[in-house]
């Protein structure tokens, strides 16, 4: 275990202006992403895809590393160099998504469990020669009657501390992601609730499974009312009430917090994290590592054409750029100034 290395790569993940860029979509999830716009999920178009994403001219400006797929940290630029290569050469890191995906927690209806435990530090082992010096495990939280259950929060959440552990012997920083899922009629307040409950029975599990907190980053999700509630809560709320939980349940130990979109609109993202990132005596700094958010009008504008590429870059461009300001929270004042 480095833990200067750790160490490293944490502050280096959460640099100021940049943040993370979440491309680890499960082939399954990419699948529906690419149906949307028209493109057949094969390999090669995966790999000309996240090329696209990869190679933007500047987006090191604005990314400090990327969550890769298996398939992708595996994939080369058409250059022939493998993607892992090129990112550290940007200086961008690469990382890369450990977990096995979200399955049915047994006797806890609607619910689920990450796995992907067995064998994972082989498999870090192998990530970190291969250029990974991050991971990411995603843990699934969902609102409804009566649920999260006990059981759901602390089967995750042990997951998660399991999974951190092992990550740091490989001196491989981790990502610890308990996304409270935004789907549901609830409201602002009982996400809330929920969030909090679910970093304190992860920052339990990391406490007792000896996780050091310094070599962690967290993935949150904001707290917001379930997309179906009937009051959405405005930008103001969403950040005073996420900022409240987080200040909460995660140690000042930890080098910073990163934020996920969720099916958030790409400038709903910006703006949330704007309005947090400009609040004032922050024990952490707080930035993005949204995957749709930064994505989408690329892929909508990409389409599988390559004579949409150099379009496609642009706008990831933008929305890095975009991002970039807003964990500064210099974005409405950027959009302020243009619209003057
Ligand atoms: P979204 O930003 O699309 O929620 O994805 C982030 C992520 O990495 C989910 O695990």
């Amino acid at each position: 275990m480095d833990k200067t290395l750790l160490s490293r790569t944490a502050a280096a993940m959460v640099a100021k202006g940049k943040g993370i860029l979440a491309a680890d979509e499960s082939s399954g999830t990419c699948e529906t992403r690419f149906k949307s716009v028209g493109v057949e999920c094969t390999e090669e178009n995966r790999r000309a895809y996240r090329g696209l994403l990869l190679t933007t001219p500047g987006a090191e400006q604005f990314v400090s590393g990327v969550i890769l797929f298996d398939e992708t940290i595996r994939q080369k630029t058409n250059d022939g160099v493998p993607f892992a290569d090129y990112l550290a050469k940007k200086g961008i890191i690469p990382g890369i998504k450990v977990d096995q995906g979200a399955h049915a927690l047994a006797l806890c209806p609607g619910e689920k469990v990450t796995e992907g435990l067995d064998g994972l530090a082989r498999r870090l082992e192998e990530y970190f020669r291969l250029g990974a010096r991050f991971a990411k495990w995603r843990a699934v939280i969902t609102i409804g009657d009566a649920i999260p259950t006990h059981a759901c929060l602390y089967a995750n959440a042990h997951a998660l501390a399991r999974y951190a552990a092992v990550c740091q012997e490989a001196s491989i920083v981790p990502i610890i992601e308990p996304e409270v899922l935004l789907d549901g009629s609830h409201s602002i307040e009982r996400c809330e609730e929920v969030t909090e409950a679910t970093l304190r029975a992860t920052y339990a599990a990391l406490a007792a499974h000896n996780v050091s907190f310094e070599h962690t980053i967290l993935k949150a999700s904001m707290v917001v009312s379930g997309k179906s509630a009937s009051r959405q809560a405005g930008v103001d709320e969403v950040a005073e009430r996420t900022v409240r939980v987080l200040k909460r349940t995660v140690p000042a130990a930890q080098p910073g917090v990163v934020f996920l979109s969720g099916g958030q609109s790409d400038v709903a993202a910006t703006a949330h994290l704007n309005a947090m990132a400009a609040m004032k005596g922050l024990p952490w700094p707080l930035t993005f590592s949204y995957s749709r958010a930064l994505q989408n009008p690329a892929l909508k504008t990409w389409q599988g054409q390559a004579g949409n590429f150099a379009a496609a870059q642009m706008a990831f461009h933008h929305r890095a750029r975009m991002n970039g300001l807003a964990c500064q929270g210099k974005w409405k004042a950027e959009l302020e100034k243009r619209a003057a």
